[in-house]
């Protein structure tokens, strides 16, 4: 098997081993005390924590610490529009708002409509423009508090940004660009400099409250790069270094490999706004298999569900526990067939998006409410 994998925040290949990358990027595994902790104050635990869905973090105790004193921290996440929202993007996304109904604070969601144009070839700025007001309707569909949500475009608030992103860019040496994000000399000036751009988000609670005030990012692993460079230079410039707690990838449904992308296979891709017949078309044709190849020896072997892509989905979408295990104990008994463990993932995501659908369309006219621009 393919040992070797690769997650930077532009490309994630191979099989993704969780531990090691949480040794490599020098995080912190969500391990059972820092849980209790959050439990404490949460009173439940989303199930992507007891999954271990978010398996590490940077100073989410810190965070903690603070909030027992009475001082709140700010959620910030973010999303590079370059095209539709699927399925794995929306993972992070939903544990922010849980985040945000049991901590009741505020969410700053940048847009960086740059990030996707400097770093992709065949975007212009109008397409990622273009997108980001796709993708938004895809955020306020989760149901975040307009109250407390402020949600931007990096060239609609650059005013108020950039000035933050001089002062950290100041902080930070090309070498330390290039071998952070293995970046070579033919790369274009505008990509080197868009981390102090995704820096100063975690800076503008401080700067909005007038006094010291961290961040806590939820977000997918690969994005923590970004939040090191910032927790480097955050300090010197008065701020708190940026919190983070960090999730795995949705597997890509043609293998238990990577993550699911556009770029690896738009045919393979659920996206929000797929209609019920394209997502059965798609999982029965796409999701990567971990049964046997005849009935009789399903039957009788079982099934696999380690590698078993749709089991591995409904670990993301089916939160009951007890329905969980249940489905897991009859695939690898071989009581449930593939084709029976598919259709309960349909069904599971039929049902979901048709309700994502319906908030999607409502979302229309409530942009306003949640945009912050210059
Ligand atoms: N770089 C992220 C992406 O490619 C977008 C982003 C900006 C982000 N700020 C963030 C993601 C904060 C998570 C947290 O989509």
């Amino acid at each position: 098997m393919d040992k070797e994998f690769k997650v930077t925040p532009w490309e994630v290949s191979g099989e993704v081993d969780y531990n090691k990358l949480t040794r490599e990027f020098g995080v912190r595994p969500l391990d059972d005390k820092i849980t209790a902790k959050l439990k404490s104050r949460t009173k439940d635990l989303h199930y992507f924590l007891r999954r271990k869905i978010f398996f590490s973090h940077m100073y989410l105790d810190k965070a903690l610490d603070e909030l027992e004193k009475g001082n709140k921290f700010y959620l910030y996440t973010g999303r590079a529009p370059s095209g539709p929202v699927h399925m794995g993007h929306l993972i992070p996304w939903i544990f922010t708002k849980w985040l945000q109904d049991k901590f009741k604070v505020t969410l700053l969601f940048q847009i960086p409509d740059e990030e996707k144009f400097l770093y992709n070839q065949g975007l212009t700025l109008e397409d990622t423009k273009r997108w980001a007001y796709e993708n938004i309707l895809d955020i306020i569909a989760l149901g975040f508090d307009p109250k407390r949500t402020k949600i931007f475009l990096d060239t609609e608030y650059a005013g108020h940004m950039y000035k933050h992103a001089c002062m950290a860019a100041k902080k930070m040496t090309f070498s330390t660009i290039k071998s952070t994000f293995g970046f070579n000399d033919s790369q274009n000036i505008g990509i080197i400099f868009y981390t102090a751009m995704q820096s100063v988000p975690a800076f503008l609670p401080t700067i909005m409250e007038n006094k010291k005030t961290r961040v806590l990012i939820p977000c997918a692993i690969d994005q923590d790069v970004h939040f090191r460079l910032t927790r480097d230079v955050a300090e010197s410039l008065g701020y708190p270094k940026p919190a983070t707690i960090l999730c795995r990838f949705l597997p890509a449904l043609t293998g238990p490999k990577g993550k699911m992308s556009t770029s690896t296979g738009e045919h393979a891709t659920i996206f929000t706004t797929d209609n019920s017949d394209q997502v059965k078309t798609k999982i029965n044709k796409y999701a990567f298999s971990g049964g046997k190849d005849t009935v009789e020896e399903h039957r009788k072997k079982g099934g696999n569900p380690d590698v078993d892509v749709s089991y591995q989905w409904l670990t993301f979408l089916e939160e009951d526990d007890k329905k969980l295990k249940k489905i897991h104990d009859e695939y690898k008994s071989g009581k449930l067939l593939s084709g029976e463990l598919k259709q309960i993932l349909i069904d599971k995501l039929n049902a979901f998006l048709k309700e994502h659908q319906k908030q999607r369309e409502k979302a229309r006219n409530q942009v306003e409410k949640f945009i912050l621009k210059d």
